[in-house]
């Protein structure tokens, strides 16, 4: 089934947020890694050039991720969630969403603040669009920084959570993800 339904995910879903969760984790890394080396090593470009064209990957599914949302809406949460399990979900799913948005984004006001642009995997110019300006850079950097390692804690709960109703409740809530 591609669409979601009143108790499940369908294929587009379930495919979209795993392919989007698996990015933001590998960027995470990668950008946690890329930022340790020395301008001469060989990565020290190609990562960086790797980091922009996957955050770049990211922004459109999340894109496509929340049209679907709204052409297929999300199943509601379980019954069995008790109030404030389900407030704290909703909360998180909210922050993860923004996410999506706001770290790619901010990673593309600092990549492009010197009013150039960058590539998308060798295949085509990523443009610089905004004008420059040092202080939008700054304030960018620590948008990006603070919500990117922030969002390691709001994912770390998330999945905690499902993990939980799942293997301890028994509520199928991971199950409702998988394929
Ligand atoms: C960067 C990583 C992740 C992001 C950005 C993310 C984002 C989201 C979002 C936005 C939703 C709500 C979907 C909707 O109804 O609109 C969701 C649901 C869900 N996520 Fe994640 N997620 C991530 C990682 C994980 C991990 C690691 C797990 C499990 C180990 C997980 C398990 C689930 C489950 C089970 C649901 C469905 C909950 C329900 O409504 O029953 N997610 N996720």
């Amino acid at each position: 089934m591609l669409s979601n339904t009143a108790n499940g995910y369908g294929l587009v879903s379930k495919l979209l947020h795993w392919l989007i969760a698996c990015c933001i984790i590998g960027l995470i890394g990668l950008g946690w890694w890329m930022v340790g080396l020395s301008y001469y090593d060989t990565w020290y470009h190609r990562g960086l050039e790797l980091h922009r064209a996957i955050g770049i990957v990211v922004l459109l599914m999340a894109t496509v991720f929340v049209v679907w949302k709204i052409l297929s809406p999300s199943p509601g949460l379980q019954n069995e969630l008790k109030p404030w399990e389900k407030l704290g979900a909703r909360v998180a799913h909210i922050l993860l969403l923004a996410a999506m948005f706001v770290i790619p984004l901010s990673g593309y006001v600092i990549s492009t603040s010197s009013e150039s642009g960058f590539t998308f995997f060798d295949l085509f110019e990523i443009p610089a669009i905004l004008p420059k300006s040092e202080s939008s850079r700054d304030l960018a950097i620590a948008v990006h920084y603070y919500i990117a390692y922030g969002l390691v804690a709001v994912v770390a709960v998330h999945a905690g959570a499902a993990i939980k109703h799942q293997l301890i409740d028994k509520h199928g809530t991971l199950r409702r993800m998988l394929f």
